[in-house]
């Protein structure tokens, strides 16, 4: 049941204005500073500029480009790995000691691109750099970042959402990159939550940054896999877990492959370049009772709905903040009371765009793009199970469908 509660309350949502941007920026600015002046940089940033397009690799063939992709064992990432190497660029996949990676070795055989995979710590800048030049890569074009905590803890999320993603595009900097691609994430918007706050961070940062190296934030909604966590109960006859009357917040899902395209297309594609990409998957937004009403259909198994008061969490949430506050030290608890947090915003909160003006999320302004329905996935995960759609980050692990 605690697997259908997650399950219920994992979703995706946009940006409100976060505080204190300019003073962080300063910090970013002054190490790029300081990076151009000290490296072969500052001559790759002048050809750059001098160059017809305002990005360093533009006009160069997809194998003279070499993009460096961090979080490349991700759910995304291993995704974005694979569509990059179909278009034919140069792949450097980083993963960390002893990653369960790489998924990716296999694809580049019927693939036009070329890989490199490289074994390096993120969450160390030196030393990322030095197994980066250990292993002869000595020039990149383009970082993508795809990393995320694998817990939404409050440390790992400013470890990895920020500090270690930071890492990927300063050291992909120093090796000359020119454009720089972040996953991130719609629910940005309205930033409650720890890991929320390390992106929003990150991504006032890379706006931040001078005209060059270029920049594209993607802010993708929910996730296929966020989904599909009650798929194998209502298959074997059980009901479908919503909170509230089931129609608390709606999201307009995207597979992994469409967003991977999405992400691959940030590079080419000059349109997308110095922008906030909100993006969903084709058709329309569903809320959870929809959701659960797709699959009753599909399985054909009869329609039977748990509705469960959001208050209960909020109660949760005030008992673990309560102990949270008698604990300041105690990073498991803190963790806990995080967790909660999560949920809670996953059950109430949309995975759509939200109008800055009325404060309501909007499915119509939330861009589409793709085209993987839902309903095609929830068929495919019925017939075939989960394989491949492991549930990662800001999922507790004691929650995971999967455990
Ligand atoms: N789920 C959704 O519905 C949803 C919706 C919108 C946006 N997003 C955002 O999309 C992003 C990517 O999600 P995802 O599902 O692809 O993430 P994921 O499957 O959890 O992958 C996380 C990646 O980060 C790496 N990583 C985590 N901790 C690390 C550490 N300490 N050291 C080195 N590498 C580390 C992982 O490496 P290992 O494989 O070695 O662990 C993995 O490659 C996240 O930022 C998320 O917030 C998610």
């Amino acid at each position: 049941m605690a697997a259908a509660f997650l399950a219920a309350s994992y979703g995706a949502a946009a940006p409100f204005n976060h505080s204190g941007w300019s003073g962080r920026n300063k910090a970013w600015n002054w190490n790029l500073h300081r990076g151009f002046k000290s490296s072969r940089n500052f001559k790759w940033w002048c050809q750059c500029v001098s160059s017809k397009s305002n990005y360093g690799y533009g006009g160069k063939p997809a194998e003279e480009v070499s993009v460096m992709v961090t979080g490349s064992t991700g759910y995304i990432g291993r995704f974005v790995v694979k569509e990059l190497l179909n278009r034919g660029y140069k792949v450097v996949a980083v993963a960390r000691q002893g990653s369960n990676a790489n998924p990716s070795v296999e694809e580049e055989k019927s693939s036009s691109g070329s890989l490199e995979c490289v074994t390096g710590d993120v969450t160390n800048k030196e030393s990322l750099e030095k197994s980066l030049t250990s292993q002869g890569i000595g020039k990149i074009d383009v970082v993508v970042c795809c990393l995320a905590s694998r817990s939404g803890g409050v440390a790992d999320s400013w470890n990895i959402d920020y500090q270690a993603s930071r890492n990927s595009f300063d050291v992909g900097l120093e090796l000359g990159a020119s454009h720089l691609v972040l996953l991130s994430a719609i629910c940005v918007q309205k930033p409650l939550l720890h890991f929320q706050r390390a992106k929003l961070k990150l991504e006032a940062e890379i706006q931040g940054l001078p005209s060059n190296p270029t920049w594209s934030i993607v802010r993708p909604t929910a996730f296929f896999k966020s989904l599909a966590g009650q798929v194998d109960i209502v298959k074997a006859g059980g009901p479908f877990v919503v909170f509230g009357d089931g129609r608390l917040c709606s999201c307009k899902p995207i597979s992994e492959s469409d967003l991977a395209s999405f992400i691959c297309d940030c590079i080419s594609d000059e349109s997308k370049h110095q922008k906030l990409l909100p993006i969903g998957g084709p058709g329309r937004a569903y809320t959870p009772l929809e959701q659960g009403d797709l699959l009753f259909e599909i399985t054909g198994k009869s329609r039977r709905f748990v509705k469960v008061p959001i208050q209960i969490m909020d109660f949760a949430i005030g008992l673990l903040d309560s102990v949270a506050g008698f604990f300041p030290d105690n990073a498991g608890i803190q963790d806990a009371a995080e967790y909660a947090k999560i949920g809670r915003y996953y059950a109430a909160e949309s995975m759509l765009v939200l109008d800055p003006d009325t404060g309501c999320y909007d499915a119509d302004a939330t861009p589409s793009y793709g085209t993987d329905t839902l309903e095609a996935f929830f068929q495919r995960v019925v017939m075939e199970g989960m394989a491949g759609q492991e549930l990662g980050e800001q999922v507790p692990s004691f929650l995971r469908s999967d455990s």
